[in-house]
């Protein structure tokens, strides 16, 4: 699909767009100690495989438009930031294995598809709030994530090394064989994803879960009675997606294909832009403005109605279904005012975008011990009111993005397992923010599906 010698067609002034970005503000990048150094390294990625292919992008952007019209739903999860030590073959198992698990849930209570995608296979860079970390007298450059510079708080770890993006191709290229390997080959059977999901509803502390899973079930053995065995059960389609930050990666991941002559950006299916990098005339945003990946962005509560605006006609100016997709990032006591302007913004306007919850980053504390945290209840409470606004608007919550392991780590607090703050201690793994584990990434599926059905009705 993506020639790899030249004969490709290649319109110069697409290409020349491609560096546009590089003559704009650009925001978050690190200070490669060696340009020349780094410089070779993002030429060398150029010449490394696509990690993904143009048809499986467009496939995602046609089912993207099914959600922006209340036609399916969108489960995107997966860490904060990926680390290069967390590819492990039962890390990521586990990741897939939660997120298919969630999405039997939400399937069922939304009677609708459910589009999977993970926070995977490219989550590897992040934006920070200052370059600099002081612990102590010491002052060392900001952790970026690990294609960036290492986490381990040493002169030399923290120094930012190009050796990192080559790493982070592969480590995604693994990650994404894995993911593939998984959802293509039995393990995503969903007669199988169920009966994970009953150890979780047999819990006594989640019995108030246990009528819908009790349903599941029956309408799983209603299928099978009927001797229902089609594809659909046994495999599914599996999109990988990441904030598209580090410029020295996802530019040399950008390509031509072969039968359309445009570019796409194959690090990963879906890219999102960030809260801190949306600037609408800054590198980021046109850069994804040139590529033909469905785009995301994050949008927080301080959003205007003329930002959104200005975003939709740089990043959608066509009002292509399933291009854009806004992730709302508002905070469980902002939601309910910042979120309807903005809808109803929308409606004034010719465009369609997908709505998503970002149910975590506008909810951040940190302990008294110094634990980054969020509480459940807070993660629940801005879904609540992502579907309140979305019900007294008239328009259509289509899905939800979450910072989620399938490990039992205990770094929010709350939940069925009541995770306290002296608890945090016990298992708190994340580099970076603090993620939903195993058991309230399922609780969390549950309560969605119980507003995906009172949605429908
Ligand atoms: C993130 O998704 O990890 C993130 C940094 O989000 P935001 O840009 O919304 O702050
Ligand atoms: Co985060």
């Amino acid at each position: 699909m993506f020639e790899i010698d030249t004969v490709a067609p290649q319109d110069p002034d697409v290409l020349e767009g491609l560096d546009y970005w590089r003559t704009l503000p650009i925001k978050q990048q690190p200070a490669w100690p060696d340009a020349a150094a780094a410089e070779a390294a993002s030429a060398e990625i150029a010449t490394l495989p696509p990690l993904v292919f143009a048809g499986e992008v467009d496939v995602l952007r046609s089912r993207l438009a099914e959600a922006a019209q209340g036609k399916a739903f969108l489960l995107q999860g997966g860490d904060c930031a990926e680390t290069f030590a967390g590819a492990t073959a039962d890390s990521i198992r586990d990741r897939v294995k939660t997120i298919l698990q969630m999405a039997v849930v939400l399937t069922y209570g939304a009677s609708m598809p459910v589009i999977k995608m993970g926070r995977m296979a490219g989550q590897f860079a992040k934006p920070r709030s200052s370059d600099f970390e002081t612990r102590g007298d010491v002052t060392l450059p900001a952790y970026r994530g690990d294609i960036i510079n290492g986490y381990d708080f040493t002169p030399e770890s923290r120094q930012a090394d190009p050796r990192r993006l080559i790493r982070g191709y592969h480590t995604a290229a693994s990650t994404l064989n894995l993911v593939r390997a998984f959802t293509q080959g039995g393990f995503a059977d969903l007669r199988q994803v169920h009966s994970w999901n009953k150890g979780f509803a047999e819990n006594p502390a989640n019995a108030r879960y246990e009528h819908l899973a009790k349903e599941i079930d029956r309408a799983i053995r209603f299928m099978d009675a009927c001797g229902a065995d089609f594809d659909e059960l046994r495999h599914v389609e599996f999109y990988a997606s990441h904030e598209g930050l580090l410029m020295d990666y996802e530019r040399p991941m950008t390509r031509i294909d072969s039968r359309s002559g445009l570019p796409y950006d194959t690090s990963g299916h879906f890219i999102w832009v960030g809260e801190r990098t949306r600037d609408i005339d800054g590198a980021h945003v046109d850069f994804l403005s040139r590529v033909r990946n469905p785009i995301g962005v994050k949008l927080g509560p301080t959003t205007s109605v003329s930002d959104m605006e200005a975003l939709i006609d740089r990043l959608d100016p066509e009002r292509e279904p399933g291009r854009l997709t806004f992730i709302t990032r508002m905070g469980a006591g902002k939601i309910r005012d910042a979120l309807p302007p903005l809808l109803e913004g929308i409606k004034a306007m010719d465009a369609n975008p997908l709505w998503v919850s970002d149910p975590m980053h506008g909810n951040g504390l940190t302990t008294p011990t110094g634990y980054k945290t969020r509480r459940f209840d807070d993660v629940v409470d801005e879904v609540r009111g992502f579907f309140e606004s979305h019900r007294a608007v008239g328009t259509y919550p289509g899905g939800i993005h979450v910072e989620l392991t399938g490990d039992d780590v205990t770094e929010c607090l709350g939940g069925s397992e009541q995770i306290d703050e002296a608890t945090l201690a016990t298992r708190y793994e994340s580099l970076c923010d603090p993620r939903l584990n195993h058991v309230q990434s399922l609780e969390l599926a549950f309560l969605v599906a119980e507003e995906l059905s009172s949605h429908a009705r």
